[in-house]
């Protein structure tokens, strides 16, 4: 009841699923190897007049504005740990006076986590941005990722005590993470994405609690909103911010 009541008044992208039971069915990426395996079949056997694949928007998410801002992603689709992970690292960098470019990479480096995929966030983290930032927040963000597991005295950086916690003490990291960090050393961009490294860590409780008015400013010159919304302005990754828009789309 309550559900038809609300489509008077919503607009117009709203999939007319009102008043019939909207089935989900999770994303491979989020089940598979565990536990939590769909039985796929079963699903589509419970469709009949009263029932429906879930499309468009989750009465169960809060809503989304038509044109929705990095900030609307932050504040309505992001999980809590993620969404302070992400601003107090970018608020440690920005109180310390690093460049904006840091603080930006640090704001979204790892911003895959928040609503999309865990494995390889810094490649997800980069690719999903990159229309939006300068190449070489992008790059940092992508690289900060294998940079993690390599130290850097000079620079400061040790091996997280919390990937030992993490991942056992003798966790060893692929081969392919050990060619991208070595690459990165090299390259130009370096010690930006060393920097993202530094401001990473999850255990800061005693870090208050960021407002994010602290960052608009950064976030206003180094983040190109588009006009039309994320998910909506035909970028190359458009279809990624969407997915978090409707995270639970059938197709
Ligand atoms: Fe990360
Ligand atoms: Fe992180």
């Amino acid at each position: 009841m309550e559900q038809h009541a609300a489509t008077m008044h919503e607009p117009a992208r709203d999939h007319p699923q009102q008043g019939r039971e909207r089935l989900i069915l999770p994303p491979p990426a989020g089940w598979l190897g565990t536990d939590n395996e769909p039985d796929e079949m079963a699903l589509l056997a419970r469709l009949n007049p009263k029932t429906v694949m879930m499309m468009g928007d989750n009465p169960a998410l809060p809503k989304m504005p038509e044109r929705p801002t990095l900030r609307d992603f932050f504040e309505l689709r992001f999980g809590a740990v993620t969404q302070r992970h992400l601003t107090v690292s970018a608020k440690r960098a920005l109180d310390e006076g690093q460049s904006e470019t840091v603080v930006m990479a640090c704001l979204l480096h790892d911003i895959s986590n928040g609503a999309l995929i865990r494995c390889d966030h810094g490649y997800w983290s980069a690719q999903l941005v990159a229309p939006y930032v300068s190449e070489e927040v992008a790059w940092a963000v992508q690289h900060h990722q294998a940079l993690r597991y390599f130290p850097d005295p000079d620079a400061g950086y040790a091996y997280p005590a919390s990937y030992d916690m993490f991942f056992g003490p003798d966790f060893v990291p692929p081969a392919y993470l050990a060619r991208d960090a070595e690459a990165a050393r090299a390259h130009k961009w370096y010690k930006t994405a060393r920097a993202v490294t530094l401001y990473d860590t999850y255990f800061f409780d005693d870090f208050p609690e960021v407002d994010w008015a602290d960052l608009a400013g950064v976030v206003e010159r180094n983040f190109r909103q588009p006009a039309e919304g994320l998910g909506f302005d035909g970028s190359p990754t458009a279809h990624m911010w969407r997915t978090m828009i409707w995270p639970n789309n059938f197709l």
